[in-house]
């Protein structure tokens, strides 16, 4: 379906929970947020009937993501329930990584298509102080897991802060050249509680090319400008929403854990789904999609939704 912009509207970001298990830095307080009563989070039933209904309205590719997805009980359940919807032709999910070796096996069976990986840094003790509560070492299983059950096309999402990662742009990089993998650098949205960090902090996705000359571009995907290495196997991906916003060509639908959606992730308007089914459930979907702002409203120091990105799922 098209929104009143034009846009064709095929993609949704289903949110199957807030919690994480990490407390990365930019995202999560330290204390990490109140759990909620299990009632306030929608129920797996609930999960695949909006899914249902969004993929009725023209939804084709359906990501899942959180907080953390993983840490959901029932995961795999409602992949396989996702699956099984008749016009969706793809499944896809954005992960920490940390527990792939438990659950990349039982994703795949349940048919899980493609895996994003947020991996922010490749030295343990960067590792451990960003994340909080996780371990390097734990994700890197996570990825063999991942690859042993099947999963290809991988693509890493590294959030590119200044001062903290910034002197790894190159070894990221250098990973695509003998992984078919895609090493996607993301801008740091000032949001939750790295709104208020410092300036410097914030680097332009820019700084990834004048770190790296050799980079030569390809065919754009999705929301990332693409880059490859000279006889690379892997690509290199720029995500730039806030020096080259790419609202013109969005193509995404949101729902948050708590059953609401929202046409843009920085936006303040939300359609509460919770409790309606059938003809209800679709037709609030389709207001969400015809209303979806033009664009948003972010800028290098804020953005206009209240909510924090584990809220969202980013
Ligand atoms: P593909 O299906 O592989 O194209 O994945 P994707 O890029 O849609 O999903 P992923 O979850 O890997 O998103 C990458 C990052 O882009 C996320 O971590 C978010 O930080 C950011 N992002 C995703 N969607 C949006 C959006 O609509 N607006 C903005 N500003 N940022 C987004
Ligand atoms: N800016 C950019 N990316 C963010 N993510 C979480 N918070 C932010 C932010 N403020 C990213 C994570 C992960 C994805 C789900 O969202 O690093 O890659
Ligand atoms: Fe968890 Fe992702 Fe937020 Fe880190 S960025 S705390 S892994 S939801």
């Amino acid at each position: 379906m098209r929104d009143s912009c034009g846009r064709t509207i095929d993609y949704l970001r289903l949110s199957v929970t807030d919690l994480c298990n990490y407390r990365c830095q930019y995202c999560m307080p330290p204390e990490g947020v109140e759990k909620r009563l299990h009632s306030d989070i929608l129920s797996i039933e609930e999960l695949a009937e909006i899914a249902a209904a969004a993929v009725r309205c023209g939804v084709k590719k359906i990501r899942l993501t959180g907080g953390e997805p993983l840490v959901r009980r029932g995961l795999p359940d409602l992949c396989r329930m996702l699956r099984a919807i008749p016009g969706l032709a793809e499944l896809c999910l954005t992960t920490n990584g940390s527990l792939l070796p438990q659950l990349a096996r039982p994703l795949r069976d349940a048919g899980v298509d493609r895996l994003n990986i947020s991996l922010d840094t490749l030295r343990p003790d960067r590792f451990a102080a960003m994340t909080r509560l996780g371990t390097l070492q734990d994700v890197l299983a996570g990825i063999k897991a991942a690859e042993a059950a099947g999963f290809r096309n991988l693509k890493f999402d590294t959030v590119l802060i200044g001062g903290f990662n910034d002197d790894e742009i190159e070894d990221f990089v250098n990973l695509s050249r003998e992984h078919p993998w895609e090493m996607r650098f993301i801008e740091l949205m000032p949001m939750g509680p790295c709104a208020g960090w410092d300036r410097n902090r914030f680097l332009p996705a820019e700084t990834v090319l004048d770190r790296m000359a050799e980079l030569e571009p390809i065919e754009a995907q999705g929301v990332a400008r693409r880059y490859q290495l000279p006889g690379a196997l892997g690509t290199v991906g720029l995500i730039s929403p806030v020096s080259h916003d790419f609202c013109a060509d969005c193509r995404r639908i949101r729902v948050t854990a708590d059953g609401k959606l929202k046409g843009c992730l920085h936006s303040r308007e939300e359609i509460p789904l919770r409790g309606l089914h059938g003809q209800a459930l679709e037709d609030a979907v389709r207001r969400g999609i015809l209303h979806k702002p033009e664009r948003h409203h972010l800028t290098e120091r804020s953005s206009d939704t209240p909510r924090n990105m584990n809220q969202i799922g980013g």
